[in-house]
């Protein structure tokens, strides 16, 4: 019950943020009027949730506390929490020759450095017709056969990963697609050296991100957390 009233509450914050991101003309920011409105009805959601602590003998009366306490939840939720539900994601992928050459912590740790999140993870071996459809948009271009007998040659490290600009900002730390091009620093620019063999995918944009993320992930294999860095990660002065 308990983890439901948090998915609610995440739901009902998301709602929150969405219909004052709409807002064209407000003063404040989706993040901002969100935790204005934690801080501003966190009395009343406490005394909710009091209420229904002390009154917890009949089933029926406490389901409908737990109903009136979902509104509440999610005034509740801080301003990390609040921060967390409007995050971007993208979909990063270590390519075979990555996994090969035993790049996969090197990888993850420049994203978990930087301060992104990582939400999900998992190793496969993408079929070749999987392959196919994850660069479709490529299957003009005269590599695009062998491109994709190489992502399914093998065990692909799949993630996402959350945070404010990833989609564009992992496209910054992976570098150009051509290893030659790649400005030192960048992974691709450290890491690899021929366009054939870069050893990353990053997502190229916000559409791509939701397509790609959905292509190689059920909507219950990403995770919603608050880490405890992001307090430190995310704040302004
Ligand atoms: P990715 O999708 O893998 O993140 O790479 P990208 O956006 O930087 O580049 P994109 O144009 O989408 O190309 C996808 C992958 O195709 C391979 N490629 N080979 N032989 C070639 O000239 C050539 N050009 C691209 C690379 O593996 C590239 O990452
Ligand atoms: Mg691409």
């Amino acid at each position: 019950m308990r983890s439901e009233i948090c998915r609610s509450a995440a739901r009902a914050a998301r709602t929150l943020l969405s219909a004052s991101t709409r807002q064209s003309s407000r003063a404040f920011s989706g993040r901002a009027a969100a935790a204005a409105a934690a801080v501003s009805l966190r009395g009343r959601a406490t005394s909710l949730a009091a209420h229904s602590r002390v009154d917890p003998g009949n089933a029926s009366r406490s389901w409908i506390s737990g109903l009136l306490a979902l509104p509440a939840a999610a005034y509740m939720l801080t301003e990390q929490e609040a921060h967390a539900a409007e995050l971007e994601r993208t979909f990063i992928a270590i390519k075979p020759d990555g996994v090969q050459r035993g790049l996969i912590a090197e990888i993850i740790s420049r994203f978990e450095r930087k301060g992104f999140k990582l939400v999900a993870i998992k190793i496969v071996v993408p079929s070749k017709d999987f392959a196919q459809k994850h660069y479709h948009d490529l299957k003009e271009r005269p590599f695009f056969n062998g491109l994709c007998d190489f992502l399914s040659s093998g065990p692909v490290i799949a993630m996402v990963w959350e945070g404010e600009g990833v989609i564009k900002y992992g496209r910054k730390l992976i570098g150009a697609t051509d290893p030659q091009k790649s400005e030192p620093g960048t992974i691709r620019g450290d890491l690899a050296v021929v366009v054939g063999r870069n050893i990353i995918h990053g997502s190229d944009g916000p559409e791509t991100a939701k397509d790609e993320i959905s292509l190689w992930f059920k909507p219950d294999e990403l995770v919603s957390y608050t880490s405890n860095a992001e307090k430190w990660v995310y704040g302004s002065n």
